[in-house]
Protein backbone atom coordinates (compact mmCIF):
# COMPACT_ATOMS: atom_id res chain seq x y z
CA UNK A 1 0.00 0.00 0.00
CA UNK A 2 1.44 3.35 -0.65
CA UNK A 3 3.49 5.43 1.48
CA UNK A 4 2.19 8.63 2.90
CA UNK A 5 2.22 11.67 5.70
CA UNK A 6 0.60 9.46 7.86
CA UNK A 7 2.27 6.61 7.25
CA UNK A 8 5.83 8.89 7.73
CA UNK A 9 4.01 10.60 11.21
CA UNK A 10 2.93 7.63 13.17
CA UNK A 11 6.18 5.16 11.59
CA UNK A 12 3.21 2.45 10.51
CA UNK A 13 3.69 0.39 7.55
CA UNK A 14 0.24 0.79 6.50
CA UNK A 15 -1.83 4.43 6.33
CA UNK A 16 -4.86 2.70 8.31
CA UNK A 17 -5.88 3.07 12.04
CA UNK A 18 -8.03 1.27 14.13
CA UNK A 19 -10.44 3.63 15.34
CA UNK A 20 -10.66 3.42 19.54
CA UNK A 21 -13.92 2.17 19.84
CA UNK A 22 -15.58 1.94 23.81
CA UNK A 23 -15.49 -1.53 24.65
CA UNK A 24 -14.26 -3.00 21.69
CA UNK A 25 -10.67 -2.05 21.41
CA UNK A 26 -8.66 -3.01 24.16
CA UNK A 27 -5.32 -4.64 24.32
CA UNK A 28 -5.48 -7.67 22.37
CA UNK A 29 -7.37 -5.79 19.43
CA UNK A 30 -4.97 -2.58 19.53
CA UNK A 31 -1.87 -5.18 19.80
CA UNK A 32 -3.29 -7.19 16.95
CA UNK A 33 -3.71 -3.93 14.71
CA UNK A 34 -0.41 -2.55 15.59
CA UNK A 35 1.68 -6.18 14.64
CA UNK A 36 -0.55 -6.09 10.82
CA UNK A 37 0.95 -2.79 10.32
CA UNK A 38 -1.66 -0.83 11.00
CA UNK A 39 -1.89 2.31 14.41
CA UNK A 40 -3.85 0.32 17.07
CA UNK A 41 -5.43 1.89 19.05
CA UNK A 42 -6.53 1.46 22.67
CA UNK A 43 -9.93 2.89 23.36
CA UNK A 44 -10.01 4.86 27.05
CA UNK A 45 -13.55 5.59 26.69
CA UNK A 46 -14.92 2.52 28.57
CA UNK A 47 -12.13 2.34 30.96
CA UNK A 48 -11.86 3.10 34.52
CA UNK A 49 -7.66 4.18 35.09
CA UNK A 50 -6.92 1.10 36.97
CA UNK A 51 -8.39 -1.57 33.79
CA UNK A 52 -6.79 1.03 31.49
CA UNK A 53 -3.33 0.35 33.10
CA UNK A 54 -4.01 -3.32 32.83
CA UNK A 55 -4.75 -2.70 28.91
CA UNK A 56 -1.98 -0.57 28.24
CA UNK A 57 0.90 -2.64 29.99
CA UNK A 58 -0.32 -4.98 28.22
CA UNK A 59 -0.89 -4.29 24.55
CA UNK A 60 2.94 -2.78 25.69
CA UNK A 61 4.13 -6.51 26.12
CA UNK A 62 2.00 -7.69 23.02
CA UNK A 63 3.77 -5.50 20.60
CA UNK A 64 6.74 -2.89 20.02
CA UNK A 65 5.50 -1.21 17.23
CA UNK A 66 3.13 2.49 17.19
CA UNK A 67 0.73 2.19 19.74
CA UNK A 68 -1.69 4.61 20.37
CA UNK A 69 -4.81 5.59 22.88
CA UNK A 70 -8.43 7.22 21.92
CA UNK A 71 -9.22 9.42 24.53
CA UNK A 72 -12.59 11.03 24.33
CA UNK A 73 -12.64 14.53 26.37
CA UNK A 74 -16.15 13.92 27.62
CA UNK A 75 -15.37 11.90 30.33
CA UNK A 76 -14.71 13.14 33.77
CA UNK A 77 -11.23 10.80 34.33
CA UNK A 78 -9.46 12.54 31.18
CA UNK A 79 -6.86 13.78 32.94
CA UNK A 80 -5.72 10.52 35.55
CA UNK A 81 -6.49 8.91 32.01
CA UNK A 82 -3.52 10.92 29.96
CA UNK A 83 -1.19 10.99 33.21
CA UNK A 84 -1.42 6.94 33.12
CA UNK A 85 -1.08 6.94 29.06
CA UNK A 86 1.99 9.09 29.58
CA UNK A 87 3.38 7.29 32.41
CA UNK A 88 3.31 3.94 30.39
CA UNK A 89 5.19 5.41 27.38
CA UNK A 90 2.19 6.09 24.74
CA UNK A 91 3.45 8.86 22.44
CA UNK A 92 0.29 9.19 20.23
CA UNK A 93 -2.96 10.54 21.33
CA UNK A 94 -5.87 10.58 19.39
CA UNK A 95 -8.65 12.80 21.21
CA UNK A 96 -12.51 12.89 20.31
CA UNK A 97 -15.67 14.65 21.40
CA UNK A 98 -14.44 17.60 23.13
CA UNK A 99 -12.67 21.22 22.34
CA UNK A 100 -9.24 20.08 20.85
CA UNK A 101 -7.56 23.46 22.04
CA UNK A 102 -7.98 21.21 26.03
CA UNK A 103 -5.06 19.21 25.98
CA UNK A 104 -3.49 19.42 22.76
CA UNK A 105 -0.34 22.21 23.88
CA UNK A 106 0.27 20.20 27.09
CA UNK A 107 0.39 16.91 24.79
CA UNK A 108 3.20 18.55 22.21
CA UNK A 109 5.09 19.44 24.70
CA UNK A 110 5.38 15.81 26.29
CA UNK A 111 6.64 15.26 22.82
CA UNK A 112 3.27 13.18 21.65
CA UNK A 113 1.70 13.64 18.50
CA UNK A 114 -1.76 14.58 18.82
CA UNK A 115 -4.96 13.80 16.12
CA UNK A 116 -7.94 14.97 17.09
CA UNK A 117 -11.53 13.19 15.34
CA UNK A 118 -13.37 15.67 13.63
CA UNK A 119 -17.13 16.04 11.97
CA UNK A 120 -16.93 19.27 10.31
CA UNK A 121 -14.33 21.12 8.10
CA UNK A 122 -14.99 24.34 10.39
CA UNK A 123 -14.22 22.11 13.24
CA UNK A 124 -11.17 21.10 11.05
CA UNK A 125 -9.72 24.17 11.10
CA UNK A 126 -10.18 25.10 14.62
CA UNK A 127 -8.21 21.81 15.38
CA UNK A 128 -4.96 23.57 13.21
CA UNK A 129 -5.18 26.58 15.12
CA UNK A 130 -5.02 24.47 18.41
CA UNK A 131 -1.76 22.39 16.77
CA UNK A 132 -2.51 19.19 15.78
CA UNK A 133 -0.34 17.17 14.33
CA UNK A 134 -3.28 15.64 11.94
CA UNK A 135 -6.84 15.14 11.96
CA UNK A 136 -9.84 12.57 11.41
CA UNK A 137 -11.88 13.05 9.79
CA UNK A 138 -15.76 11.32 10.16
CA UNK A 139 -18.40 11.12 8.30
CA UNK A 140 -22.10 10.39 8.87
CA UNK A 141 -21.82 6.50 7.92
CA UNK A 142 -19.56 6.31 10.72
CA UNK A 143 -20.51 3.56 13.43
CA UNK A 144 -20.47 5.37 17.31
CA UNK A 145 -20.82 8.46 18.18
CA UNK A 146 -20.80 11.50 15.11
CA UNK A 147 -21.99 14.70 14.30
CA UNK A 148 -25.58 16.08 14.01
CA UNK A 149 -24.63 17.65 10.70
CA UNK A 150 -25.42 14.65 8.56
CA UNK A 151 -22.39 15.27 6.12
CA UNK A 152 -21.66 12.03 4.73
CA UNK A 153 -18.01 10.63 3.97
CA UNK A 154 -17.97 11.32 0.32
CA UNK A 155 -18.77 15.00 1.10
CA UNK A 156 -16.95 15.53 4.05
CA UNK A 157 -13.48 14.37 3.21
CA UNK A 158 -12.56 16.74 0.00
CA UNK A 159 -13.98 19.83 2.06
CA UNK A 160 -11.34 19.03 4.94
CA UNK A 161 -8.92 18.62 2.74
CA UNK A 162 -8.99 21.87 1.49
CA UNK A 163 -9.46 23.63 4.62
CA UNK A 164 -6.63 22.81 6.11
CA UNK A 165 -2.97 22.04 5.53
CA UNK A 166 -2.31 19.34 8.04
CA UNK A 167 -2.60 15.30 7.07
CA UNK A 168 -6.63 14.06 7.02
CA UNK A 169 -7.65 10.69 8.02
CA UNK A 170 -10.78 9.67 6.71
CA UNK A 171 -13.15 7.86 9.07
CA UNK A 172 -17.11 6.46 8.31
CA UNK A 173 -17.77 3.56 6.17
CA UNK A 174 -14.05 2.10 4.91
CA UNK A 175 -14.12 -1.83 5.11
CA UNK A 176 -12.54 -2.67 1.86
CA UNK A 177 -9.21 -2.11 -0.37
CA UNK A 178 -11.63 -0.72 -3.04
CA UNK A 179 -13.14 1.71 -0.42
CA UNK A 180 -9.31 2.92 0.87
CA UNK A 181 -8.39 3.20 -2.62
CA UNK A 182 -11.33 5.98 -3.36
CA UNK A 183 -10.49 7.83 0.00
CA UNK A 184 -7.18 8.56 -1.19
CA UNK A 185 -8.72 10.01 -4.03
CA UNK A 186 -10.58 12.07 -1.93
CA UNK A 187 -7.36 13.61 -0.86
CA UNK A 188 -6.89 11.52 2.72
CA UNK A 189 -3.12 10.77 3.45
CA UNK A 190 -4.82 7.74 5.91
CA UNK A 191 -8.03 5.53 6.56
CA UNK A 192 -9.35 5.32 9.81
CA UNK A 193 -11.88 2.19 10.53
CA UNK A 194 -13.83 1.01 13.34
CA UNK A 195 -16.83 -1.82 12.28
CA UNK A 196 -14.54 -3.75 10.24
CA UNK A 197 -12.07 -4.15 13.04
CA UNK A 198 -15.08 -4.67 15.45
CA UNK A 199 -15.61 -7.95 12.94
CA UNK A 200 -12.36 -9.44 13.90
CA UNK A 201 -11.24 -12.47 16.35
CA UNK A 202 -9.33 -10.34 18.35
CA UNK A 203 -11.94 -7.44 18.99
CA UNK A 204 -13.95 -7.89 22.34
CA UNK A 205 -17.30 -7.14 21.16
CA UNK A 206 -19.37 -9.87 22.32
CA UNK A 207 -19.80 -13.07 19.75
CA UNK A 208 -23.36 -12.71 20.23
CA UNK A 209 -22.96 -9.33 18.74
CA UNK A 210 -21.06 -9.93 16.32
CA UNK A 211 -23.21 -13.02 15.02
CA UNK A 212 -25.87 -10.17 14.72
CA UNK A 213 -24.11 -7.81 12.62
CA UNK A 214 -23.50 -10.31 10.14
CA UNK A 215 -27.47 -10.60 9.62
CA UNK A 216 -27.39 -6.88 9.09
CA UNK A 217 -28.95 -5.40 5.51
CA UNK A 218 -27.77 -2.31 4.72
CA UNK A 219 -31.02 -0.84 6.18
CA UNK A 220 -30.19 -1.80 9.72
CA UNK A 221 -28.89 0.94 11.30
CA UNK A 222 -29.63 4.84 11.99
CA UNK A 223 -28.40 7.88 13.67
CA UNK A 224 -30.63 8.15 17.06
CA UNK A 225 -30.62 10.51 19.58
CA UNK A 226 -29.37 13.46 17.52
CA UNK A 227 -30.58 15.81 20.55
CA UNK A 228 -28.75 14.51 23.24
CA UNK A 229 -25.77 12.19 22.09
CA UNK A 230 -26.12 11.08 18.36
CA UNK A 231 -24.68 7.84 17.95
CA UNK A 232 -25.23 4.97 15.07
CA UNK A 233 -27.07 1.90 16.44
CA UNK A 234 -27.75 -1.59 15.20
CA UNK A 235 -31.83 -2.04 14.73
CA UNK A 236 -32.96 -3.93 18.09
CA UNK A 237 -35.06 -3.53 20.94
CA UNK A 238 -33.65 -1.41 22.48
CA UNK A 239 -33.46 0.98 19.23
CA UNK A 240 -37.10 0.83 18.66
CA UNK A 241 -37.59 2.18 22.23
CA UNK A 242 -35.49 4.98 21.50
CA UNK A 243 -37.41 5.44 17.97
CA UNK A 244 -41.05 5.28 19.70
CA UNK A 245 -40.33 7.75 22.51
CA UNK A 246 -38.32 10.07 19.34
CA UNK A 247 -41.34 9.83 17.44
CA UNK A 248 -43.75 10.90 20.45
CA UNK A 249 -41.04 13.72 21.04
CA UNK A 250 -40.33 12.93 24.51
CA UNK A 251 -37.57 15.06 26.38
CA UNK A 252 -34.18 14.91 26.57
CA UNK A 253 -34.77 13.47 30.37
CA UNK A 254 -37.06 10.85 29.31
CA UNK A 255 -34.36 9.52 26.94
CA UNK A 256 -31.85 10.01 28.75
CA UNK A 257 -33.80 7.67 31.49
CA UNK A 258 -34.01 4.98 28.92
CA UNK A 259 -30.68 4.96 28.29
CA UNK A 260 -30.09 4.68 31.64
CA UNK A 261 -26.47 3.36 33.17
CA UNK A 262 -24.22 0.60 31.06
CA UNK A 263 -26.67 0.12 28.48
CA UNK A 264 -24.17 0.01 25.80
CA UNK A 265 -21.43 -2.40 28.24
CA UNK A 266 -24.44 -4.45 28.10
CA UNK A 267 -25.08 -4.83 24.40
CA UNK A 268 -21.60 -4.29 23.22
CA UNK A 269 -19.18 -6.68 25.65
CA UNK A 270 -22.31 -8.64 27.31
CA UNK A 271 -24.07 -9.70 24.65
CA UNK A 272 -27.81 -8.43 25.64
CA UNK A 273 -28.99 -8.17 21.62
CA UNK A 274 -32.39 -7.04 23.12
CA UNK A 275 -31.59 -4.47 26.05
CA UNK A 276 -28.18 -3.49 25.18
CA UNK A 277 -26.83 -0.44 22.86
CA UNK A 278 -25.13 -1.85 19.93
CA UNK A 279 -23.48 1.14 18.29
CA UNK A 280 -22.07 0.17 14.26
CA UNK A 281 -21.42 1.39 10.87
CA UNK A 282 -23.01 1.74 7.78
CA UNK A 283 -21.43 -0.61 6.49
CA UNK A 284 -21.65 -3.28 8.21
CA UNK A 285 -24.03 -4.95 5.84
CA UNK A 286 -21.02 -5.91 3.46
CA UNK A 287 -18.65 -7.49 6.28
CA UNK A 288 -19.70 -11.30 6.21
CA UNK A 289 -16.77 -12.60 8.28
CA UNK A 290 -15.05 -12.96 11.10
CA UNK A 291 -11.36 -12.84 10.47
CA UNK A 292 -7.97 -12.68 12.56
CA UNK A 293 -6.99 -9.28 12.34
CA UNK A 294 -3.97 -10.36 10.24
CA UNK A 295 -6.26 -11.71 8.05
CA UNK A 296 -8.22 -9.30 7.53
CA UNK A 297 -5.66 -6.87 6.71
CA UNK A 298 -4.12 -9.25 4.23
CA UNK A 299 -6.96 -9.00 2.10
CA UNK A 300 -7.52 -5.38 2.20
CA UNK A 301 -4.11 -4.77 0.69
CA UNK A 302 -4.73 -7.40 -1.91
CA UNK A 303 -8.15 -5.76 -2.72
CA UNK A 304 -6.43 -2.64 -2.97
CA UNK A 305 -3.93 -3.44 -5.34
CA UNK A 306 -6.72 -5.35 -7.35
CA UNK A 307 -8.49 -1.69 -7.06
CA UNK A 308 -5.40 -0.13 -8.50
CA UNK A 309 -4.42 -2.63 -11.11
CA UNK A 310 -8.42 -2.11 -12.59
CA UNK A 311 -7.48 1.54 -12.68
CA UNK A 312 -4.82 1.57 -13.90
CA UNK A 313 -5.67 -1.42 -16.89
C1 LIG B 1 -18.64 0.29 18.76
C2 LIG B 1 -17.94 1.57 18.43
C3 LIG B 1 -17.41 2.34 19.45
C4 LIG B 1 -16.73 3.53 19.15
N1 LIG B 1 -16.16 4.25 20.17
C5 LIG B 1 -15.42 5.37 19.89
C6 LIG B 1 -14.72 6.06 20.92
O1 LIG B 1 -14.72 5.68 22.09
N2 LIG B 1 -14.02 7.17 20.56
C7 LIG B 1 -13.95 7.63 19.26
O2 LIG B 1 -13.29 8.63 19.00
N3 LIG B 1 -14.60 6.97 18.27
C8 LIG B 1 -15.31 5.85 18.55
N4 LIG B 1 -15.90 5.14 17.53
C9 LIG B 1 -15.66 5.56 16.13
C10 LIG B 1 -14.48 4.78 15.52
O3 LIG B 1 -13.27 5.09 16.17
C11 LIG B 1 -14.31 5.07 14.02
O4 LIG B 1 -13.96 6.40 13.78
C12 LIG B 1 -15.58 4.75 13.24
O5 LIG B 1 -16.07 3.49 13.62
C13 LIG B 1 -15.28 4.79 11.75
O6 LIG B 1 -16.41 4.45 11.01
P1 LIG B 1 -16.76 2.94 10.52
O7 LIG B 1 -17.41 2.31 11.71
O8 LIG B 1 -17.67 3.13 9.40
O9 LIG B 1 -15.46 2.28 10.18
C14 LIG B 1 -16.60 3.96 17.82
C15 LIG B 1 -17.15 3.16 16.79
C16 LIG B 1 -17.80 1.98 17.08
C17 LIG B 1 -18.33 1.13 15.96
Amino acid sequence: MKQTKITKLLNIKYPIIQGGMVWVSGAKLAAAASEAGCLGVIGAGSMKPDLLKTHLDKALSLTSKPLAINIPLLYSKVDEQIKIALEAGIKIFITSAGSPKKYTSFLKEKGCTVIHVTSSPELAIKCEKAGVDAIVAEGFEAGGHNGRDEITTMALIPQVVSAVSIPVIAAGGFASGQSIVAGFALGAEGIQMGTRFLMTKESSAHDNYKNEILKATSASTKLMMKNLVPVRLLKNKFFNEVQSLENSCASDEELTELLGKGRAKLGMLEGDIDEGELEIGQVCSSIKDIPSTDQMISKLVDEYRESIARLQS
